[in-house]
C-alpha cells in the first residue's frame, strides 16, 4: 500500500509498482489523500485491516510517501504548524500502529531537515547515526514522525530520509528555474547550502527495492550521487535548456532569506544504503539528463 500516492513520490512508487517487470505477485493499492486522509486514525485503521485482509500473496509492506511539505508556511501559519505535525509526527504513527495489528512492514520516508550540524563544523556525507537538530516546524513534525514509526513498529520498519526531491508532476526547484530561466536575464541563487539532488523516480526505485529486501529495520539515507548547491542545480538547469549556466549567480542563504531555516550541509553519504545490499541512488546530474529527457515539460516552467 502507497499512502500520499498522489504526491510526487508517491505517484512514482505506484508507477513503479504497476510497472511491466514488476513481479505478478505484487499488486500495490495506491491510496492518494482523497481516499486515504493518514490523519484520521480510524480511517487508517480501517483502510489498512482491509488490505491485510485482501487475498494477496507475499509480504505486504505499506510505503508512506504523504507529507505536509510547505515548510515555509508552517513556520508562519497556525494552521500550517497544527496540519504539519498531524500529518508528519501523528500520521505515521497512526500507520505504524495499523502496520503492527497486522503484520506489514512499513516503509516512511523522512528528510536531511532532521539532521544538524556535525561537530566542529566538519564536512563529511551525512550517516543516519549522525546528530540530529531539527530547526523549524516541518523538521521538528519529520523527525517526531521518524520516532513514532520506530516505537510502534520496531524490528519491521524502514526509515528512509532523502533530501531535494524533484518529481515529474507538482511544483519543484527543477521547474521553478526552468520558469526563471525564461522570464528573467540573471538569477541570485544561494550557494552555500549543499546537498544532493534526488529524482522521485530513482527514490521510488530504491524504495520498492528496500521493501523487497530482507534488509534489517533501521534508519537509512537515499538521496541522488554526489552532490552540489542550489546555484549548481540552477544551472545544471539551465544547461538542459540549453541556456547560458553563468546567468545563475551565486549568492548566500543571508541574502535570502525564508521563514524556515535550511541546513547548510544536506550531503547523504549512502553507506547504510549500500550496507544493506541496495544499489546506490543515480548520480544526481545524470539523473536530471534522464529526468528531463522522460519528462521534457519539466523545463517548461
Ligand atoms: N520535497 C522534498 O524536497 C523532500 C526532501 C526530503 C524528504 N522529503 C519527503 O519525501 C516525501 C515525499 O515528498 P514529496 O516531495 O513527494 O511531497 P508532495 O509532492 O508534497 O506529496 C505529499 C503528498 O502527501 C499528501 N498529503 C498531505 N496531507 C495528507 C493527508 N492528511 N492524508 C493523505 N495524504 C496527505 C499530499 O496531498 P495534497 O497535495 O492533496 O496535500 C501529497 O499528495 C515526504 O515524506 C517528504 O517529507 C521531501
Amino acid at each position: 500500500m502507497v499512502t500520499g500516492a498522489g504526491g510526487a513520490l508517491g505517484q512514482d512508487l505506484v508507477a513503479r509498482l504497476a510497472a511491466p517487470d514488476v513481479p505478478p505477485t505484487d499488486s500495490v493499492r495506491a491510496q492518494p489523500r482523497a481516499t486515504l486522509d493518514v490523519t484520521d486514525a480510524d480511517a487508517v485503521r480501517a483502510a489498512v485491516h482491509a488490505w491485510a485482509a485482501a487475498p494477496g500473496e507475499g509480504p505486504a509492506v505499506l510505503i508512506n510517501a504523504s507529507a505536509y511539505t510547505a515548510v515555509d508556511r508552517a513556520e508562519t501559519d497556525e494552521d500550517a504548524a497544527a496540519a504539519a505535525w498531524a500529518v508528519n509526527a501523528e500520521a505515521p504513527g497512526l500507520l505504524a500502529a495499523a502496520c503492527a495489528e497486522v503484520g506489514a512492514a512499513m516503509v516512511h520516508v523522512s528528510t536531511d531537515y532532521v539532521l544538524g550540524p556535525l561537530p566542529g563544523g566538519e564536512r563529511r556525507p551525512l550517516e543516519p547515526d549522525d546528530p540530529v537538530a531539527p530547526t523549524g516546524v516541518y523538521a521538528r513534525s519529520k523527525l517526531a514522525g521518524e520516532e513514532r514509526v520506530r516505537a510502534a513498529r520496531p524490528g519491521a520498519h524502514h526509515v528512509v530520509r532523502s533530501a531535494w526531491l524533484y518529481g515529474a508532476t507538482g511544483q519543484n526547484f527543477v521547474r521553478t528555474m526552468a520558469r526563471l530561466a525564461r522570464e528573467r536575464d540573471t538569477l541570485d541563487v544561494v550557494d552555500d547550502q549543499h546537498g544532493s539532488p534526488t529524482w522521485t523516480a530513482d527514490l521510488a526505485d530504491g524504495l520498492v527495492a528496500l521493501a523487497r529486501s530482507s534488509a534489517p529495520a533501521g534508519t537509512r539515507h537515499a538521496a541522488g550521487g554526489g552532490a552540489t548547491t542550489w546555484c549548481g542545480f540552477a544551472r545544471a538547469v539551465f544547461a538542459e535548456m540549453g541556456a547560458d549556466p553563468e546567468r545563475v549567480r551565486p549568492c548566500d542563504t543571508a541574502s535570502f532569506p525564508r521563514p524556515a531555516p535550511r541546513p547548510a550541509w544536506s550531503v547523504l553519504s549512502d553507506a547504510s544504503w549500500r550496507a544493506a545490499g541496495l544499489a546506490p541512488l543515480p548520480a544526481w546530474r545524470d539523473a536530471l539528463r534522464t529526468a528531463v529527457a522522460r519528462h521534457p515539460d519539466l523545463l517548461l516552467g
